[in-house]
C-alpha cells in the first residue's frame, strides 16, 4: 500500500505550486507529469546524490515517456559558484534544451539553489522543479523561490527569486543522509518554532529524539508543519519586503560564520544554529527574551545535535563579515530577534556594543562541530 501523501500549497496566484511530501515519491512520475511543459527534463544533481537516486528517478520519468538529460555537479558548498553553475549551462546547450525544457534539481540546498538560478537565467527562464533530498532542503530551501550562488565576499550574493512549479519531497531519501546533515536541517525546523509557531516549538521539545531517529510519522509531521509555516510567509511576502526577513533568524551571524571559515567548513544549518543562539543572546540583553526562553532555545538546538556557540573568528571579523548581509539597509545592520518563543521582529535599533557583547558571549564554547 502506498504511504500517505501530504500536500502543502504555496499560494502565489497563477504561480501557485504544490509541495508533495511522502515516501518513495521519486518513483511517482505521475506527480511530475502535470507540471512539465513538454516531455523533456534536465536533471541537475551531484556526485553524492546521483549514485544514490538518479537512476531510479530518471527511470521512472523515462517509463512515462519523458526525455531526460543529466548534469552531475561536484558535491559541496565550496562548489556553489560560477564555474560550477556554468557546467549546468554547458549541458543544457549541448543537449539542445529549449525554453520548454524543465530543469529538475535533485539534491540538497546547494543543488537546489544553483539549479534554480540556472533555470531562472537559461534562455531568460525555463520551468523548474525541486526534488529535495536533505531535511534542510525539504523544510526550507526548496520552497519559496530563493536561488543563488556564493561570492568569495558574501554568501548567496548572486541570485534571483524564481519559484519552482512543484516541490517533490521524498522523505525516504533521508535514510541515507549523514546524522550531521540531519541535525543541520533541524536548525531550520527549530527556526520556525522560534519565529512564529510556539506550539510547534513545544512539540519539537517532545519529539526531537524521534526526529533524530528518523521516526517516519514525526518526520512527516515536522516537514509538513515547517513547509506550512514557510508557505504562509512566502505567500505573504514573496520578495522579502517585510515579514519574510524573519525566516533569516540566525542568518546574519550564520552567514558571517560560513564566509569567515570558508564555505563548507561548518554546515549552513550549524552556522544558523550558532547564529540563532547569538540572536537570542542579543535579544536577552535587549530585555526582550527572558533568560529562561533563551535557555530553552539553546537546549533544543543542542538536543538536535547543533552548536550554540560560534567559532572564535574575533568580534571585529564578525562585524566586518556581517556588513555584507543582504538585510543591510542604508549601511545599517538589521537583526531578526526573538521576542519570545513563537514571536520575532526585525530591527536595526541595536547598539553595536550590544552586538559585540552578544557575539563575545556566544563564541567558541565547548560544542563546536
Ligand atoms: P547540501 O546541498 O550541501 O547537502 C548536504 C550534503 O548531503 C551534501 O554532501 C549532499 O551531497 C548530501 N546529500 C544530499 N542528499 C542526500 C541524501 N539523501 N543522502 C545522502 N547524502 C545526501 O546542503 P543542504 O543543507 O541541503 O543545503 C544548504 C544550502 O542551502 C546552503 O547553500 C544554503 O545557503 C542553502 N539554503 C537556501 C535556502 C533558500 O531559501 N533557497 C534556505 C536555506 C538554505
Ligand atoms: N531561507 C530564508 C528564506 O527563504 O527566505
Amino acid at each position: 500500500m502506498p504511504s500517505a501523501l501530504h500536500t502543502v500549497n504555496v499560494a502565489l496566484g497563477a504561480r501557485s505550486y504544490p509541495i508533495h511530501i511522502g515516501r518513495d515519491l521519486l518513483d511517482r512520475a505521475d506527480l511530475v507529469l502535470p507540471h512539465l511543459r513538454t516531455k523533456k527534463v534536465a536533471i541537475v544533481t551531484n556526485d553524492v546524490v546521483g549514485p544514490l537516486y538518479l537512476d531510479r528517478f530518471a527511470a521512472a520519468l523515462r517509463r512515462a515517456g519523458v526525455e531526460v538529460a543529466v548534469v552531475v555537479l561536484p558535491d559541496g558548498e565550496a562548489h556553489k559558484d560560477w564555474p560550477t553553475l556554468n557546467l549546468i549551462f554547458d549541458t543544457l546547450l549541448r543537449e539542445h534544451c529549449e525554453r520548454s525544457t524543465t530543469l529538475v534539481a535533485l539534491g540538497g540546498g546547494v543543488v537546489g539553489d544553483m539549479g534554480g538560478f540556472a533555470a531562472a537565467s537559461y534562455q531568460r527562464g525555463i520551468p523548474f522543479i525541486q526534488a529535495p533530498t536533505t531535511l534542510l532542503a525539504q523544510v526550507d530551501s526548496s520552497v519559496g523561490g530563493k536561488t543563488a550562488i556564493n561570492h568569495p565576499l558574501g554568501k548567496n550574493m548572486i541570485g534571483a527569486f524564481y519559484q519552482p512549479r512543484l516541490v517533490l519531497a521524498d522523505t525516504a531519501t533521508l535514510a541515507t543522509l549523514p546524522a550531521r546533515e540531519l541535525s543541520a536541517g533541524l536548525a531550520e525546523v527549530v527556526k520556525y518554532g522560534i519565529i512564529r509557531d510556539r506550539e510547534f516549538f513545544a512539540w519539537l521539545e517532545q519529539n526531537i529524539d524521534a526526529l533524530r531517529a528518523l521516526e517516519p510519522n514525526a518526520l512527516a509531521l515536522a516537514i509538513e508543519r515547517s513547509c506550512r509555516n514557510k508557505a504562509e510567509v512566502v505567500a505573504a511576502d514573496e520578495t522579502e519586503q517585510g515579514v519574510r526577513a524573519l525566516l533569516n533568524l540566525g542568518h546574519t551571524f550564520g552567514h558571517a560564520i560560513e564566509t569567515g571559515l570558508g564555505y563548507g567548513q561548518w554546515l549552513h544549518g550549524e552556522a544558523v544554529a550558532a547564529g540563532a543562539a547569538m540572536a537570542a543572546e542579543l535579544s536577552r540583553r535587549f530585555g526582550w527574551l527572558t533568560a529562561e526562553d533563551a535557555a530553552r532555545i539553546n537546549r533544543l538546538l543542542e538536543r538536535a545535535g547543533l552548536p550554540t556557540f560560534g567559532p572564535a573568528l574575533g568580534v571585529p571579523r564578525y562585524l566586518e563579515l556581517m556588513a555584507h548581509d543582504k538585510k543591510v539597509e542604508a549601511g545599517k545592520l538589521r537583526f531578526v530577534l526573538p521576542k519570545g518563543i513563537g514571536d520575532a521582529v526585525v530591527t536595526s535599533e541595536v547598539a553595536v556594543a550590544e552586538v559585540e557583547a552578544a557575539i563575545a558571549a556566544r563564541c567558541a564554547g565547548g560544542n563546536n562541530p
